[in-house]
């Protein structure tokens, strides 16, 4: 078998779910587990916050669409869903009410739509203000009657004000504070309950915490702001993406390795050929010199990523043989952890694509089930 695998610890996932809710305890957080739980898989990962071995139950999860909620709903899981993108068309108002969903309402045409629809039960709605993100939502100055539309109609239950930042992460806090004045504005007009906090938000601008938060990224164990906290600091790898030494070999002062000859041997060098590629969703982009652990112990990416296979300087690492442990992102067997944001800022990304982008063709296996 292909050594490569991506090891899901969901006691983290669970460890860092808890840290979210004592980041904002006047909170109910829910868990954003869209684009199948950033790459670790949403099954997996919602019956690990379903399960017993969460003391308080998640009281939502959310998803970005119908299909995504329906994968849920098929596998058993009970606990409200919330579509932060609401419908695409009308026809999935059907399913919408027969599986419980809550959704967002962004524009004026799903506006129109639910107040044409009969369901069986009220929907709960969490009307989606533009405070400066431009990107989905109703401008400050027409939410008003939205809302007042919405707060009377029988169709809708549970109505909330919902938002999302733009600089959340940054420490720069100016454009944070103008999106937050206006919303506290127009929460204050129609008295209305706030869903604003994604994970940077959760994590360190308490004035943005609601009746409900939206964590993502960090429920995973990344750290999605610019500089660190003491709560980032307790938040625990979730993914493991593990692989083996393959091969093993010498080169001289000056030979190249791996496509377009990229890197070349400032000395003689020992390189060992890892199992794993761009072809698995590791990033063609990582530099020379991105980190990986070697049997726990930190070795620097030498030449370009292939499609199923990297290249790694391994000379100051005598214990380096086939078959040993390479941990291109997570935690090593001996507990040294190699950060994925680390890994992203090499690769001029951010940890969100590397997650979502792990392919199928790697296997997960999960521990804390
Ligand atoms: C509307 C919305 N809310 C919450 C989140 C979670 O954000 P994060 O993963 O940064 O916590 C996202 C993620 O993209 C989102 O689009």
């Amino acid at each position: 078998m292909r050594p490569l695998v991506a090891h899901i610890d969901l006691d983290a996932l669970r460890h860092n779910y808890r840290l979210a809710c004592a980041c904002a305890p006047q909170s109910q957080s829910v868990a954003v587990i869209k684009a199948d739980a950033y790459g670790h898989g949403a099954v997996a990962c919602a019956q690990a916050l379903e399960s017993k071995a969460l003391e308080s139950q998640v009281p939502a999860f959310a998803v970005a669409c119908l299909e995504e909620a329906m994968v849920l709903r098929d596998a058993g899981i009970q606990t409200p869903i919330v579509l932060l993108e609401g419908i695409f068309s009308a026809d999935e108002l059907p399913y919408v009410d027969k599986h419980r969903l809550w959704m967002a309402i962004h524009s004026g045409w799903q506006l129109d739509a639910l107040q044409a629809f009969t369901p069986s039960a009220p929907i709960p709605v969490w009307l989606k203000v533009d405070s400066g993100m431009h990107r989905l939502g109703f401008a400050p100055e027409q939410a008003v009657s939205v809302w007042r539309t919405l707060e009377a109609m029988p169709e809708v239950s549970a109505l909330h004000l919902m938002s999302h930042f733009a600089t959340a992460d940054a420490m720069d806090t100016g454009y944070f504070s103008q999106q937050m004045a206006t919303l506290k504005a127009l929460a204050a007009e129609l008295d209305a309950p706030l869903c604003l906090a994604n994970s940077p938000a959760t994590l360190a601008r308490p004035e943005a915490h609601g009746a409900w938060n939206r964590p993502g990224v960090m429920l995973y164990g990344s750290d999605p702001l610019e500089a660190p906290t003491k709560f980032t600091r307790q938040l625990q790898p979730v993914m493991t993406l593990r692989s083996e030494i393959i091969a093993l070999r010498e080169v001289d002062v000056g030979e190249p390795v791996g496509y377009g000859g990229r890197w070349r041997a400032a000395r003689r060098s020992r390189i060992a050929v890892i199992a794993a590629g761009y072809g698995d969703g590791y990033d063609r982009h990582a530099v020379d010199g991105t980190p990986v652990l070697v049997n726990g112990k930190r070795a620097a990416l030498a030449g370009k990523v292939s499609m199923d296979m990297l290249t790694v300087d391994v000379t100051d690492i005598p214990s380096a043989a086939i078959g040993s442990e390479v941990v291109l992102w997570g935690k090593s067997h001996n507990g040294e952890v190699l950060s994925i944001d680390e890994v992203a800022r090499h690769c001029d990304t951010i940890s969100y694509t590397l997650l979502t982008g792990v392919l199928p063709r790697v296997p997960r296996h999960y521990a804390g089930v």
